[in-house]
């Protein structure tokens, strides 16, 4: 008997999960596991969508494992796995392929963009089909809550699309999933171009602070991120670098960003860039360190996902085959 409401979120293992992962996901995810039945989700199946080295990828599984515990995921309570050792995530994906148009995946603004890096000629057709993957993902669980950044936001949209569809379609089978977009800390812009987000595609180093940056190199990062012009410490549409700074700091202690603010009235970019260094050392130093510490330990890592998988599984099975019936493959 299910008596928690689910929720359901994943992050590719493409290597250095950064601030911006940390307060739009990582960080909620923390927040929801104690009231929802959680599902928490390695997607290294969407990794594949860009050329993969087949030895980062498996470090960067590993690595990714290590920061959800890391961060305060508990795997007695929520349930840590990676997408490609559960079956049914590709196979419900086939099924939400045949009913996904591709008039929907070709106004995906997330694929114009990766498929432009390259051309999109030769884009894989995976990157194409990712949002439908994506779906399958979340509609295997009947998660109710997908906590998120807002760059999922349209991704998130087609999920309900095709939920809805597929029920009236075929009848009452999918939860339809609403996405969880929190104010701050939702998108999180790069540290020296305020008008990019802060990605691990990112071209600078400097743009982004790693979770396992060590502490000097974080202080330097934040010292060297770009500012407005001006000198007051305040956030506003003229000042997107400040607010973006601000919101991070927001994000990490529990002040309002007006709060923050008013503390830094009188003062100057240089005093507030280097209480924000600070804060974000302390925020981050713990999780570096207990990531570090687990990774000397692979097995008892693996173990953790083997053991996620074989839950998922059981879960996953059973909306599948409901799916099946449904649809006359039974
Ligand atoms: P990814 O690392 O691209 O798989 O993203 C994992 C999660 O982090 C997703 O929920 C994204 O929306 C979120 N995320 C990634 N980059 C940012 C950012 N710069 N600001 C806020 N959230 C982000
Ligand atoms: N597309 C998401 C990202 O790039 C990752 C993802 C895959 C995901 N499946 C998901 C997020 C299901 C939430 C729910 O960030």
């Amino acid at each position: 008997m299910q008596t928690k409401q689910r929720v359901f979120s994943g992050i590719q293992p493409s290597g250095a999960s950064h601030l911006g992962t940390y307060l739009g996901a990582l960080k909620n995810w923390v927040a929801v596991q104690e009231e929802y039945e959680s599902y928490f989700c390695i997607v290294d199946l969407h990794a594949l969508t860009v050329p993969q080295d087949p030895k980062v990828l498996r470090a960067n599984v590993r690595e990714m494992a290590a920061i959800f515990i890391a961060v305060g995921l508990d795997p007695e309570r929520s349930i840590i796995f990676r997408q490609s050792r559960v079956a049914e995530h590709t196979e419900l994906g086939w099924l939400l392929n045949c009913i996904a148009r591709v008039g929907e995946l070709s106004r995906m603004t997330q694929f114009k963009d990766k498929s432009q890096k390259g051309g999109a000629e030769s884009a894989s057709v995976a990157l194409y089909d990712y949002p439908v993957l994506q779906a399958a993902d979340i509609l295997l669980y009947n998660a109710h809550l997908v906590p998120v950044g807002e760059d999922q936001r349209q991704h998130l949209e087609l999920s309900r699309t095709l939920a809805r569809r597929f029920n009236s379609l075929y009848g009452e089978t999918f939860v339809v999933p609403e996405p969880m977009i929190l104010e701050t800390g939702a998108r999180v812009m790069a540290l020296d171009d305020p008008t990019r987000k802060m990605s691990k595609s990112s071209p600078t180093p400097g743009g982004y602070v790693s979770l396992l940056d060590e502490p000097d190199v974080t202080r330097r990062k934040i010292r060297r991120a770009k500012t407005d012009s001006g000198s007051e410490v305040t956030a506003s549409p003229e000042k997107p670098a400040l607010t973006n700074l601000l919101g991070i700091y927001a994000g990490l202690t529990v002040q309002s960003v007006s709060g923050i603010e008013d503390q830094y009235q009188g003062k100057g970019y240089g005093d507030f860039k280097k209480d924000l260094a600070e804060v974000v050392v302390e925020s981050l130093s713990p999780i570096r360190e207990r990531t570090l510490e687990l990774l000397d330990d692979p097995r008892e890592l693996d173990g953790i996902l083997e053991a996620g998988a074989e839950k998922a599984r059981e879960v996953a099975r059973s909306t599948l085959h409901h799916t099946w019936a449904r649809m006359g493959l039974d």
